[in-house]
């Protein structure tokens, strides 16, 4: 009798077991998606979720057995709303992970959220050095501004480009790229004659560009996120900067392919370090960028599509590598160590960072096609974050 018992409770509770891992098997795999879809960084979450539309097209929406649902939130480009959303999106969601993250901010909001819940969280525009550090959960398959920043600190002295203004948006990425890029340029043996902050909500550009011109350095080094690039270029030029002998360079975010066809020949020559352009000449990103303009009519890729479309890619394998039944911590795992090639070029992302490994370019405006493009003349392989103090 006891014997019988004891079978039946066993395979009661290899039935249990059974029905749950098939459930868990059957049961959606749920992706987090938060972007500013309005707000100030409107363009960025317009971008990140065109790309992950196109990558789930692309690739399926059916993952080692399980259905990928994506649940895309709006937090306005306010760090608060950002974190009150993935809290939302743990709690009753129950989402497996979390991305997007427009803005530096938004990305330290919720850091705290992906440690506590276990939830990886893919950080696919947000470019401060030390983001990776807030959470042990979190993988990054956008840039840094310390990775692209150094770059342009090695090209302008060995191109006659000696003083330099910087000009930042005043928050995290942009104290990066000012820090970075002066280093650098000192160490060559140029100089930064004055590093100005420009407030990262509505900036005034105006009476900082004046600044520069009574100041005449060679060149003006500019940082502004995506999507603030066409207004500095405008008032660039209404200034008659470039007349006045200053040339203007900077990330590649102010060279920005969502704007930069609509910025003139006002932008023809101007040279910029970056991970990603449109015009990148491979196989992989021809087809990726006819794919994306096809799905989007009158829409170009930019820098933060690729971040959005590779951090699909890391989710997908992921799910593939945990045949589907990853829990938080070994998804992460699995997202630790993928090497690939990216649109962007070859990428690696560092197990022991979780941060991207990744070529930096170096390009020049042109025209081709009669359009706008940011043309790579040069290339520095395998950049790692030179931002990292661990
Ligand atoms: C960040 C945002 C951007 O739009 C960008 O181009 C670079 C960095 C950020 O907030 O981290």
């Amino acid at each position: 009798m006891k014997k019988r018992q004891f079978l039946n409770a066993t395979a009661l509770a290899v039935l249990t077991l059974t029905a749950v891992s098939a459930f868990a098997q059957d049961s959606a795999f749920k992706i987090g998606l938060v972007l500013p879809m309005t707000g100030q960084q409107a363009s960025t979450g317009r971008q990140i979720e065109a790309a992950a539309r196109l990558y789930m097209a692309q690739n399926g929406d059916t993952v080692a057995g399980r259905k990928i649902e994506l649940i895309v939130k709006d937090d306005t480009t306010i760090p608060d709303v950002t974190k009150r959303l993935s809290q939302e999106l743990i709690v009753n969601d129950k989402v497996n992970v979390l991305a997007g993250f427009g803005i530096t901010p938004s990305a330290f909001a919720t850091a705290p959220l992906a440690t506590q819940s276990k939830t990886p969280m893919v950080v696919m525009a947000a470019a401060t050095s030390s983001i990776t550090q807030a959470s042990p959960y979190i993988v990054r398959t956008s840039f840094t501004l310390a990775q692209a920043a150094v770059a342009m600190g090695d090209w302008a002295p060995k191109n006659g480009i000696k003083k330099v203004v910087t000009l930042v948006s005043d928050y995290g990425p942009g104290i990066d790229a000012e820090k970075y890029f002066k280093e650098r340029l000192v160490f060559n043996g140029g100089q930064v004659i004055d590093s100005l902050r420009v407030p990262l909500r509505g900036p005034d550009f105006a009476p900082f560009l004046q600044k520069v011109r009574d100041l005449k350095p060679d060149a003006l080094f500019v940082f502004v996120p995506s999507g603030a690039g066409a207004a500095v270029m405008k008032q660039f030029l209404e200034r008659g900067m470039d007349k006045a002998g200053i040339k203007l360079i900077g990330t590649g975010d102010i060279t920005d392919d969502d704007q930069i066809n609509d910025m003139g020949d006002g932008a023809l020559g101007v040279v910029t370090s970056h991970h990603y352009s449109a015009a990148h000449p491979s196989a992989v990103n021809k087809k990726f960028v006819q794919a994306f303009e096809k799905a989007n009519p009158g829409m170009r890729p930019n820098f933060m599509a690729v971040g959005g479309y590779d951090g699909m890619r890391v989710i997908y394998e992921a799910l593939k590598a945990t045949k589907g039944k990853g829990d938080g911590p070994a998804l992460l795992a699995a997202m630790k160590g993928q090497i690939f090639e990216s649109p962007r070029g070859p990428m690696f992302i560092d197990a022991q960072t979780r941060d991207v490994v990744q070529n930096i370019y170096l390009r020049k405006v042109e025209k081709v096609n009669g359009q706008l493009f940011n043309v790579e003349f040069d290339v520095i392989k395998d950049v790692k974050d030179p931002g990292k103090t661990k």
